[in-house]
């Protein structure tokens, strides 16, 4: 789908190298250029240092979000109330791993490695998105992520489908398309429960009231507390800042409430036809910070599960390697 090389060094090919280098100021200003002109910047392109880190740092979160991600639902394959739901979450959850090795893959074009990238999750330095950091305590639940976190992750992700690098922007394209179908499977499950029985209508009711406020903090602290927005925004990382995504979040779900008949749990929720929008309440941005900083409900359990499928699948890796240098030697043999 795209180009996975970076930089490296041309090897002593002279040709290559009898071209004098451009001075740095020439090429940051062909970096600004391409950035105001709302290009691409490519994987072989110079690009500023802090750029690039930048980018490892977004990119590789969202990729550990994705792997994380996959835990809390996971958990409910084996309890799916029909063979039909087992189908459906069976399908998502394998997504949510494939879109983290799309991000991991795009990562790695800025010159960073997988086992660097892996090596900053499991000992716990890397931050993944505070919304995997909550359990899954109901069926309901399984349904809510689909619609209200998937939902929110849809929001902020297409954006992120005409950000300035081009592999996390051509990546993001064909996540978009995956996770709204995990946003529409989870509304699916949830207008079926709520045909249901006063059970099921009340599960639903306290998944979203579970999860609601949660949501609406994953997507980053306001905008005046947010230190990376006003450079990842002149970058053209960030397209819509965190408030401004928050916003549409909440205008696009209020209709959707009403039709599923759930109250979304904000006794402050209401239209502001002034503004255009909705008025909601306070988020607790301290509760945020906790979950961030490691210490939510759920932090612990879901890094060991990851150390432990890493530790387990040590033998596949070996196996893997072992096999393909066995195929390059062969393939060596042939050649002489
Ligand atoms: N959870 C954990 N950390 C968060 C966070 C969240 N919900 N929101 C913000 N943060 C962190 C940031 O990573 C940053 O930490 P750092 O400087 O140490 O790296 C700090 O809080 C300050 O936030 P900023 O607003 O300044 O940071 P950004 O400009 O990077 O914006 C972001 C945060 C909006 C999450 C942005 O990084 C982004 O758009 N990331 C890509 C999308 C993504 O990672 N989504 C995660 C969910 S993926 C998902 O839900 C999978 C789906 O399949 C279910």
């Amino acid at each position: 789908m795209y180009t996975q090389s970076f930089n490296v060094p041309d090897g002593g090919t002279p040709t290559l190298q009898a071209v004098p280098a451009p001075v740095d100021a020439d090429l940051q200003a062909r970096f600004d250029a391409v950035i105001d002109a709302d290009g691409k910047i490519e994987p072989r392109d110079w690009m500023p240092d802090a750029y690039r880190k930048t980018l490892v740092r977004q990119i590789s979160q969202h990729a550990h979000s994705e792997i994380v991600g996959m835990l809390p639902e996971g958990n409910w394959i084996s309890r799916a109330p029909s063979l039909k739901r087992k189908t459906i979450l069976v399908a998502k959850v394998q997504d949510e791993g494939g879109h983290g090795l799309y991000l991991y893959s795009a990562a790695e074009t800025l010159g960073t490695s997988r086992d660097q990238m892996f090596d900053a999750l499991h000992s716990g330095r890397a931050k993944y998105s505070s919304i995997f950091n909550y359990p899954t305590l109901t069926w309901a639940d399984v349904g809510v992520i689909g619609w209200l976190v998937d939902g929110a992750a849809i929001m902020n992700q297409i954006p992120l489908c005409r950000c300035s690098y081009g592999p996390y922007a051509r990546a993001m394209i064909r996540v978009c398309k995956e996770e709204s179908f995990h946003q529409r499977q989870g509304y699916e499950a949830l207008l079926t429960m709520m045909q249901g029985t006063p059970e099921q209508k009340a599960m639903v009711q306290d998944a979203v009231n579970r999860w609601w406020w949660k949501c609406l903090a994953m997507f980053g602290p306001p905008d005046t507390d947010s230190p990376n927005s006003v450079q990842g925004m002149r970058w053209g990382i960030k397209r819509i800042s965190n408030d401004d995504l928050r916003q549409k979040f909440v205008d696009a779900t209020v209709p959707q409430a009403e039709v599923l008949g759930v109250t979304l749990p904000d006794p402050d929720l209401k239209w502001n036809a002034e503004r255009g929008h909705h008025d909601f309440g306070a988020i607790d941005w301290d509760e945020f910070w906790q979950v961030v900083n490691g210490n939510g409900p759920c932090n612990q359990e879901r890094l060991a599960t990851r150390v432990k499928a890493w530790e387990d699948g040590a033998w596949v890796r070996e196996a893997a390697l072992a096999h393909a240098r066995k195929q390059e030697q062969r393939a060596r043999q042939e050649a002489a």
